[in-house]
């Protein structure tokens, strides 16, 4: 993937929001109906519990809702909604049902890129600024549990529901992108997916070891391209599919896993929606000042594996 060009027009996130069910679905509660532990689930990937029965529509209305608010954004002066969801309510129409639901007058576009969707929609968002939008709200949003079998130990334990969005402004200087990278291999699309109106199937060892190479690998070319190193990135903003994938991939990055912004112990894989709940949740805990360098990094079904290194602020030094 190409750096980005000088005099690009930039943007920053001013305003975010996230959105989870209300229905906690605990390890214990798994355990009753499946021959499975809470010690195992817990040790394994990192999971307590996870939200289940959103709908994609219903949360991305809210955290949307949310992230405009704290923009100070009347929606009708939104450009552009990318949502990235693989979950949508229907075959298509999320996005749009959205844009009316919080009465935006713009374009809508539902995004599928699996558990990097978010990434892929960011990036696009930035490329639509950069191309005289001056604002986009960007939504990651998945209801992983309507495709997640329950009779299935191997997976049901792994996934959840939410959404988290953020709002993109456009701003004279810099802005906060200082560089990407969006990658996928189709020939690997077979051990992790999910036909239409199936659940999902993976091949859990194979997926945790593609996945750790990918991260870094996209992680390495964002940081490449954003002239900087792991010791530069004040925190990273992981996919949480696995709390062993983030460890493994922040080893190999060489960046303690205190740098990470994790949340997965309550809210599982929620696959488009991981990345904007962890930047909240940094965000909000005050883990990030105007000008740190956050690295954010995905993996996902395709496959597909995305990053981004982000300045807090934009042009702040
Ligand atoms: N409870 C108890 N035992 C279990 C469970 C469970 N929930 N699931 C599997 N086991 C058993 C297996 O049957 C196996 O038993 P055996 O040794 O008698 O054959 C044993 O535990 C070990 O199984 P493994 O699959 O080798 O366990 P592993 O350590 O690899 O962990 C896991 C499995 C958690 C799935 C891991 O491989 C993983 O996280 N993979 C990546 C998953 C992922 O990131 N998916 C992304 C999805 S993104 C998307 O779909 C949108």
């Amino acid at each position: 993937m190409p750096a980005i060009r000088e005099g690009a027009r930039g943007a920053v996130i001013s305003g975010w929001g996230t959105s989870l069910p209300e229905k906690v679905l605990t390890n214990d509660e798994l355990a009753a109906t499946m021959d499975t532990s809470d010690e195992w689930i817990r040790s394994r990937t990192g999971i307590a519990e996870r939200r289940v029965g959103g709908t994609t529509i219903g949360l991305s209305i809210e955290s949307g809702r949310q992230a405009l608010e704290m923009a100070g954004l009347d929606p009708s002066r939104i450009d552009a909604l990318v949502l990235a969801t693989t979950t949508p309510d229907k075959q298509w129409g999320s996005a749009a049902v959205v844009q009316h639901e919080l009465g935006m007058r713009c374009g809508a576009v539902d995004v599928n890129a699996a558990c990097t969707g978010f990434m892929y929609g960011l990036v696009t968002a930035h490329g639509l600024i950069a191309m005289g939008a001056d604002r986009v709200l960007v939504i990651g949003t998945d209801s992983l549990s309507r495709i997640t079998d329950y009779t299935d130990r191997a997976t049901a334990p792994l996934f959840g529901d939410g959404s988290g969005a953020v709002v993109l402004e456009s701003v004279d200087g810099d802005g906060e992108l200082l560089g990407w990278d969006l990658d996928a291999d189709g020939s690997a699309l077979g051990i992790l997916q999910a036909e239409v109106g199936g659940y999902i199937e993976m091949e859990g060892k194979e997926v945790f070891r593609r996945a750790v190479r990918l991260m870094v690998d996209s992680a390495e070319k964002s940081m490449a391209h954003a002239g900087v190193t792991i010791d530069d990135i004040k925190l990273i903003i992981p996919h949480q599919a696995n709390i062993r994938i983030i460890q493994a991939a922040c080893d190999r990055l060489g960046i303690p896993i205190e740098r990470a912004s994790v949340v997965i112990e309550h809210t599982g894989n929620t696959s488009s929606a991981t990345i904007p709940l962890a930047l909240a949740d940094a965000l909000d805990r005050g883990r990030v000042e105007y000008g740190d360098l956050l690295l954010l990094v995905g993996f996902g079904g395709g496959m597909t594996a995305a990053s981004c290194v982000l300045r807090w602020g934009g042009d702040a030094q």
